[in-house]
């Protein structure tokens, strides 16, 4: 048996390992023992305790409270109590999440103590270094043991920066993998994983459907709204670029007269009001066909993502989602992770420039799109696991 650790703090390492832990508990359950530790960087009920009650994950086995603060300082207190938490405890890995600052310190934390770090969501590339995803994206992958990319972009990404092709492939496989040895013997390697966000996809869209009314109490018809989220830094705090938006989205409700509706992520809340002229926070407040809402589960957002004419977002979860649901998405940053999405023609990249999403929104709602198969089989977190077990044999 060994001992894993899954490290989540912000609301899509939550969902992202639901896949995980629902893997381990159905299939794994004789050979993996997860424990759980939330870092608290999201904490609100709606951003983190509803994720835990609806996906099924089991209660967190540790919750270091570190709460909301300036990047060094959030960072630094996840590792100073991770760091607690590895030395109190053996574990055999960790399994980390994505790209926020709780992945960068549950990273360095557990490479510096010699556990091997196992990161999920490797090799995914903005080539925009001022994101601070980007930043802690790349620390993680150096640190981590073994690099789960979700895509073959990610994998070439991982390729051209000193993994090279090794043919010690695990037994049974059949593709060389990429590699990177060190003096001291140690290796890191990347799987290309599948993603598990797609599998979360995949298991919980009837049961959202079933569970969640959010269409019926917000009495949207299939295709009739629009869906957007935005919480991006470099949109919500960069004033230029939310009003573009916002005035933007006044734009397509007007034109469209079709409702949209914006679940509103707590940074973009707490920046509404200082950002926007006190004319647009006056014209987004009267706008009867603009919905604020407050974030909401996941089955609800899996229902509105489903039956959107068009999703709009800067999240790179949520665009993801809709490509998975076939529905095309306005993307409101200058570059994606995610680029088999925009070459695929089902998104479009318009950064925070109003005459860009209005002429996506328009190619996007009036023209057929393609959604290929691109992002595995359903199946990574056991895929995954699989490469755990035979790591760590
Ligand atoms: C973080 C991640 C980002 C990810 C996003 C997912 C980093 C650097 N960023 O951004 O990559 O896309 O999570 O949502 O790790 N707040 C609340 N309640 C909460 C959580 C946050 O009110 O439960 C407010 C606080 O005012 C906080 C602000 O939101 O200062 C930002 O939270 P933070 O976790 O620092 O960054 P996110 O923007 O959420
Ligand atoms: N999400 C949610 N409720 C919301 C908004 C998003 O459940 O109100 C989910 C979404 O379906 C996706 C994840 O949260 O799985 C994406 O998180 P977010 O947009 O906060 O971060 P990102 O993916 O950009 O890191």
């Amino acid at each position: 048996m060994i001992r894993i650790l899954t490290i989540i703090g912000a609301r899509p390492q939550i969902i992202k390992a639901a896949a995980i832990s629902r893997a381990v508990r159905q299939t794994f359950a004789d050979r993996i023992e997860e424990h759980i530790l939330h870092t608290g960087q999201h904490y609100d009920t709606n951003m983190s305790e509803v994720f835990f009650r609806e996906l099924g994950i089991p209660e967190p086995d540790y919750n270091l409270h570190v709460g909301s603060g300036l990047h060094g300082e959030q960072t630094a207190k996840i590792i100073e109590r991770l760091e607690q938490v590895l030395t109190a405890t053996h574990y055999d890995g960790v399994i980390v999440y994505g790209d926020t600052n709780s992945t960068l310190a549950a990273a360095v934390a557990a490479a510096k103590m010699h556990v091997p770090v196992f990161h999920v969501e490797a090799g995914l590339r903005s080539f925009n270094m001022a994101m601070p995803e980007e930043q802690n994206r790349i620390v993680c992958d150096q640190l981590s043991s073994v690099l789960f990319a979700p895509t073959q972009t990610a994998v070439h990404n991982l390729l051209s920066e000193g993994f090279t092709m090794h043919d010690d492939a695990p037994a049974g496989g059949d593709n060389l993998t990429p590699r990177r040895h060190f003096a001291n013997g140690k290796t890191q390697e990347v799987v290309l994983s599948g993603d598990v966000m797609y599998d979360n996809s995949m298991y919980f869209s009837s049961m959202a459907d079933t569970k969640s009314d959010i269409l019926e109490r917000l009495q949207l018809t299939k295709r009739g709204f629009i869906l957007t989220t935005i919480h991006r830094p470099a949109n919500t705090d960069n004033a230029q670029k939310l009003r573009a938006i916002f005035e933007a989205i006044l734009d397509i409700a007007g034109s469209y007269s079709l409702p949209i509706i914006l679940p509103l992520h707590p940074r973009t809340r707490k920046m509404l009001p200082r950002q926007l002229t006190p004319d647009l926070l006056a014209r987004v407040q009267a706008c009867q066909q603009l919905r604020i809402i407050e974030p909401v589960s996941f089955f609800e957002i899996i229902r509105l993502e489903k039956n959107a004419r068009v999703v709009m977002t800067d999240s790179g979860g949520v665009q993801k989602e809709a490509f998975f649901y076939g529905t095309p998405c306005v993307i409101l940053r200058p570059e994606t992770e995610w680029v088999e999405i925009v070459e695929a023609g089902a998104g479009i990249l318009t950064d925070a420039d109003y005459e860009r999403i209005i002429a996506a929104y328009d190619q996007l709602a009036n023209h057929e799109v393609h959604f290929p198969p691109l992002f595995g089989d359903g199946h990574a977190a056991e895929n995954i696991l699989t490469n755990i077990l035979r790591y760590l044999a």
